[in-house]
């Protein structure tokens, strides 16, 4: 318990000089910090450097994505991969290392802005191509473009999940694969942001009734396999038990 209370008023350091708790920066998250949530996206070096990254290594994170992403990717090559709401970049310039070519696409030309320098700086320019884009609107790509769709912690800003897997799954090329990673602590703010308010299902088991309805096929012992070693893998990663996602691996059919 001693442990507990020291952890949640652990202080941090935020770039304008203030002291904020884990515990005053949860609660923000969950409240939405009074209709100003999308704000740090319009200042991303704030985004990159602030509040949020003191509390877990989000670069780990983004790396045990990676690597399920990779583990599932069709047809075992070097597929088009789609970042859905892809902010500064970390997942699309982790896979992008990786040698696959990534499309980054995100509501802010801000965030775009940053994540283009850190490519450059990365030597990946070629390797990721930024877009701006909403991504509760229809999304500005071809029918089967992408072999592989991936989305870190941006399905807390989905208005119309039903619209936003159709898109996915229209833009993926059938046998493509969606690698969704559900976490716990994201259940308030996208019940406050979607359409369906409190009834937007949340669950790992809601989520994958989605998808199945979306005509995708989730391979249950894929993500039930993954989830385990994927949080096996960030515990050792350094992340926190409600950073833990649940993974959803599903295939597009035809
Ligand atoms: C928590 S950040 C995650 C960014 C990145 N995936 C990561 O893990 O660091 C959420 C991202 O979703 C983006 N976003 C919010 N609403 C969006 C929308 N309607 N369309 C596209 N992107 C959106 C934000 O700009 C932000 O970059």
């Amino acid at each position: 318990m001693a442990i507990l209370a020291r952890i949640m008023s652990e202080q941090y350091p935020t770039p304008n000089k203030k002291q904020k708790t884990r515990a005053s920066i949860l609660i923000d998250y969950l409240i939405g910090r009074d209709g100003h949530e999308l704000d740090t996206y319009r200042d991303p070096e704030l985004y990159d450097k602030g509040a949020h990254s003191h509390l877990y290594r989000r670069d780990n994170l983004a790396r045990g994505v990676a690597d399920v992403a990779e583990q599932h990717m069709p047809h075992g090559h070097k597929t088009k991969v789609l970042d859905i709401g892809a902010g500064t970049g970390i997942l699309s310039l982790e896979l992008a290392g990786r040698d696959y070519p990534v499309t980054a696409m995100d509501l802010f030309a801000s965030q775009l802005g940053r994540l283009s320098k850190k490519a450059e700086d990365q030597g990946l320019t070629d390797k990721v191509t930024p877009v701006e884009a909403d991504m509760n609107c229809e999304f500005p790509f071809e029918d089967g473009e992408f072999g592989t769709v991936v989305s870190l912690r941006a399905n807390r800003y989905v208005k119309n999940f039903g619209h936003w897997l159709g898109e996915a799954h229209r833009v993926m090329e059938p046998g493509g694969t969606l690698v969704l990673p559900v976490f716990a602590v994201d259940i308030v703010p996208w019940k406050r942001n979607s359409d369906e308010g409190i009834y937007q299902p949340t669950s790992r088991n809601a989520v994958i009734r989605a998808i199945l309805d979306s005509g995708f096929e989730v391979d249950e012992q894929a993500s039930v396999r993954y989830s385990q070693s994927v949080n096996q893998n960030l515990g050792q990663r350094d992340v926190p038990f409600y950073y833990k996602p649940s993974f959803v691996v599903a295939e597009a059919q035809q």
